[in-house]
């Protein structure tokens, strides 16, 4: 850290991120997801928790905005529950906590799909995209009057790799390369549901995947084909069907139905395509030490000499900048505004020195992908509350807020401050 972080341009958007399941709680007042039948098998969340309560967010969403509006962020981005809005008065929720973020002068950025599929739905289902669609112009009728950028997808890459080839989140499927089909339908969902925004108006629509760069653990051949491979399936695979209307070569010829003609769909321009950005991934050839068990083609290792957050992530701000200009040349004049629509980290403890070191590492990494040219639009916290961390339960921290599970109290940290601090100079 040295110094203020650099300007950023007028009209930058700055905010933070929450998902429905890992903040709302009211499990009661909405259909049963995955993740509510995932997280009742034994073993399956490592503290045995459940999102039943999680933040009490759905009963305390006006102590939350009002948290929003002393940050000073611009934009709230959340997610709306499909299996609420399935639900009898379910987008009545949504309609108030929009009605309480204009009031607070915080634009309400959703998301429509963050991982908890409606129980009985299964994205190896084709029908899943339509359904999806249908529920999207549901939700986009009803906030449309209010919301000026919409996300489709959150992460298809983690929902696709980690609930449904290696089964380590929600619906636990361990279907290694069979789960292709799911990265597809996602794909294909989130076409449809650009056309049932479009076809209601929106005008701000993006994505929010994951990406992050992949560095092969040595120039042996075999690491490098390893990386290569790996690179694949979490970065290309899901950029390059949105950005350039193909698959990687080789992975097409995998995917089911009129693949040409999904495409198509799944091509549709975007406004802006959001990032959601962590650590980089060392990767080489298979070592027998992976940590899912399973045989996988290749190996995550280790990153030399760099700190690690509580999930065991590396902390290395520079690789967002070589993700940002490494996309920027590999998509040129097809990549749309790019918005980081989550970055941050897990650390303990309301004195979180290490989350401001983070932040500001990556605030400054991503400045300087701008000034190489990369047009950025907007910069996400992830998150505005600690939460149920998915298969973590709620060992992990993330947020800028400690959220005491037992009270319910919530309590600034640092990091908010500092972060409330950063706004300000930005104005
Ligand atoms: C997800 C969030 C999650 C965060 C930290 C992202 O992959 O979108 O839901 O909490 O990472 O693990």
């Amino acid at each position: 850290m040295s110094g203020p972080i650099p300007a950023f341009p007028a009209g930058f958007r700055w905010g933070v991120s929450t998902s429905a399941h890992q903040i709302e709680g009211a499990v009661e007042t909405r259909e049963r997801s995955v993740w509510d039948a995932f997280s009742d098998r034994p073993g399956r969340v490592r503290d045995g928790s459940t999102a039943a309560v999680a933040c009490d967010h759905c009963r305390r969403y006006r102590e939350d905005v009002a948290l929003l509006a002393g940050l000073g962020v611009d934009a709230y981005r959340f997610s709306v529950s499909w299996p609420r809005v399935n639900s009898p008065g379910g987008l009545d929720f949504y309609d108030r906590l929009t009605d309480e973020l204009c009031a607070a002068g915080v634009r309400p950025v959703p998301t429509l799909f963050h991982w908890d599929l409606p129980l009985g739905l299964d994205w190896r289902q084709r029908a899943t995209a339509d359904r999806f669609a249908g529920y999207v112009a549901r939700v986009a009728d009803r906030l449309g009057d209010r919301v000026g950028s919409w996300i489709t997808l959150n992460e298809p890459a983690e929902h696709t790799l980690l609930g449904h080839a290696l089964g380590v989140h929600a619906p636990g499927e361990r279907l290694l390369f069979d789960a292709l089909p799911v990265a597809h339908h996602q794909l294909l969902a989130h076409g449809l549901a650009v056309r049932a925004l479009r076809a209601a108006g929106a005008t701000g629509i993006g994505i929010a995947n994951s990406h992050g760069p992949t560095w092969p653990a040595s120039e042996q051949p075999a690491d490098r084909e390893a990386a290569d491979l790996y690179d694949t399936l979490l970065n290309r695979m899901f950029a390059d069907p949105l950005l350039l209307g193909r698959y990687p070569d080789g992975v097409g010829e995998l995917m089911p139905g009129d693949v040409d003609a999904d495409l198509e769909v799944i091509a549709e321009p975007l406004d802006f395509y959001g990032v959601n950005y962590y650590a980089p991934a060392r990767v080489g050839a298979p070592d027998g030490t992976d940590q899912f068990g399973a045989e996988l083609p290749f190996s995550r290792r280790e990153i030399p000499g760099r700190p690690v957050t509580d999930s065991g992530w590396p902390v290395v701000p520079k690789a967002l900048t070589e993700l940002l200009t490494g996309f920027r040349a590999r998509y040129g004049d097809r990549l749309p505004p790019i918005v980081i629509t989550e970055n941050g980290c897990a650390y303990d403890g309301l004195d979180d020195q290490a989350r401001i070191a983070y932040l500001d590492g990556h605030l400054r990494a991503l400045h300087e992908a701008l000034t190489a040219g990369v047009d950025v639009r907007g910069y996400f916290v992830w998150s505005l509350l600690d939460n149920f961390e998915w298969a973590e339960g709620y060992a992990h921290r993330f947020g800028l807020v400690h959220v005491d599970f037992t009270t319910q109290r919530r309590t600034p940290k640092a990091s908010y401050r500092w972060f409330r601090e950063v706004l300000r100079e930005q104005r």
